[in-house]
């Protein structure tokens, strides 16, 4: 039946979503990827492959570039701010994809990942995409589908990843099973992330089979490589040289590997005070984690390339154990506190090695320093922004740096002689085969 009217008018597929149902929708999958990426960097200690904790250190930047992307687009659309900073309907929501935090175990964690939460996402965004108008929301087209084709590849990597953490630790398979079910059903009992209105469901509480997200005390190492608590003699030895030529060569890669405590510290000071700071720092915590995730990896790909074995190579754990047990403002502080003695030994260190030839360290280590002298940037900042929430002096940042020295310099000298004699075997064993490996 034809209706008449005084009016000119279309049915266009394009006009489905008015202005302020596009911000509500991109408002909640904005939170969506927040709360993911929150999970995911507080897991990073807990995981030991060397390849999850650096690939989960992107997909948390992917994620956060893409968070922010939708929290600029919702403001661009005249959504009041007041409300930006409210979950509002999506409560419930929220609440399921923010669970995964208390998953029971490293597979479960991974599986519930891959098969349920960011299926649902990518499923979304897709229904988003072809529903929504690409002339009035073109912008929003462009960066969901970025997003879409990362969590993609997100999607492919969890899978390998829990599949590869399940093989190890088959004991898990069970409760892994039970894990992704429950999520599965909760999440459709609240009617799913959607592109339709919000579920008036409320939270069901406490899944069965959770287990309360806690820091580990000490972090999973890689078991490839030869495990300890200090990774080089020079930390625990003071007369011990940091090295010249090759030796130089050799430790700065070290270094590099070794910074995968500070993924570890990125990812849970992210977590910690993501309810505490403004967005702003979950973007730049996600940034400043993933360049970590990419020094550590600049070492590994310099210790490969050389041929050195990884059963070889001391992967330590001290820095990340040094503020265990501690206020998680130390997490931040230890950052804030290597960065900034590191620093200036960069750009010396760049040129020496352009004076070798040896054009990777040379190339690795300046582009490291361009990270270091923008997080030497967000530690000021970031420290100054807790104490002052805190409601303590901001300016007493210094005094957080000054305590992480003490507690390094604590937890150093709890060294035993016999793990610094094995460690120094270690060490020469692996200059010997350096050396060999220039002839
Ligand atoms: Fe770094
Ligand atoms: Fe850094």
């Amino acid at each position: 039946m034809s209706h008449t009217s005084e009016f000119l008018s279309s049915a266009q597929a394009r006009a489905r979503w008015m202005r302020v149902d596009t911000a509500q929708l991109l408002k909640r999958f904005f939170f969506c990827e927040r709360a993911l990426l929150v999970s995911e960097a507080s897991w990073i200690p807990a995981i030991a492959p060397l390849e999850i904790k650096t690939g989960l250190a992107r997909f948390i930047w992917q994620s956060a570039e893409t968070a922010d992307a939708l929290r600029k687009r919702v403001f661009e659309l005249r959504f009041p701010s007041r409300l930006m900073e409210e979950q509002g309907a999506d409560h419930a929501l929220i609440e399921v994809f923010s669970a995964v935090k208390d998953s029971p175990s490293v597979p479960a964690f991974l599986l519930s990942m891959a098969e349920v939460f960011l299926p649902a996402l990518r499923d979304s965004f897709q229904e988003y995409l072809e529903a929504s108008d690409s002339i009035a929301d073109g912008p929003t087209h462009r960066f969901l589908s970025l997003a879409l084709s990362e969590i993609a590849e997100q999607i492919s990597a969890f899978e390998k990843w829990g599949e590869s953490s399940l093989a190890t630790c088959p004991e898990f398979r069970e409760s892994t099973l039970a894990w992704k079910q429950a999520m599965a059903k909760h999440l459709s009992d609240i009617g799913g992330v959607g592109v339709g209105p919000s579920s008036s469901a409320t939270a069901a509480g406490p899944l069965p089979g959770a287990k309360p997200y806690a820091i580990p005390d000490n972090p999973a190492r890689d078991s490839r490589f030869w495990p300890c608590r200090f990774y080089w003699p020079d930390v625990v030895d003071p007369t011990y040289p940091y090295g010249e030529g090759f030796q130089l060569q050799l430790r700065s890669a070290i270094s590099h590997l070794n910074e995968v405590w500070a993924i570890e510290n990125g990812g849970l000071m992210l977590s910690a005070f993501a309810e505490i700071l403004p967005w702003e720092w979950v973007h730049d915590a996600a940034r400043w984690t993933y360049d970590e995730s990419r020094h550590c990896r600049m070492g590994y790909e310099r210790l490969m390339a050389w041929g050195l074995n990884p059963a070889e190579i001391p992967l330590g754990t001290y820095i990340y154990c040094s503020s265990s047990g501690e206020d998680p403002i130390y997490r931040l502080g230890m950052l804030y506190f290597f960065e900034t003695k590191n620093i200036r030994h960069k750009p010396t260190r760049t040129q020496l090695f352009h004076s070798y030839g040896d054009s990777l360290s040379e190339h690795d280590m300046d582009f490291d320093w361009a990270d270091e002298t923008m997080h030497a940037g967000y530690g000021k900042h970031w420290l100054k922004e807790l104490l002052s929430t805190r409601g303590e002096d901001p300016e007493a940042y210094d005094q957080v740096r000054y305590h992480c020295e003490k507690l390094v310099s604590t937890y150093v000298s709890s060294a035993t002689p016999a793990e610094v004699s094995d460690l120094k075997k270690v060490a020469s064993s692996l200059i010997a085969k350096a050396k060999r490996q220039m002839k």
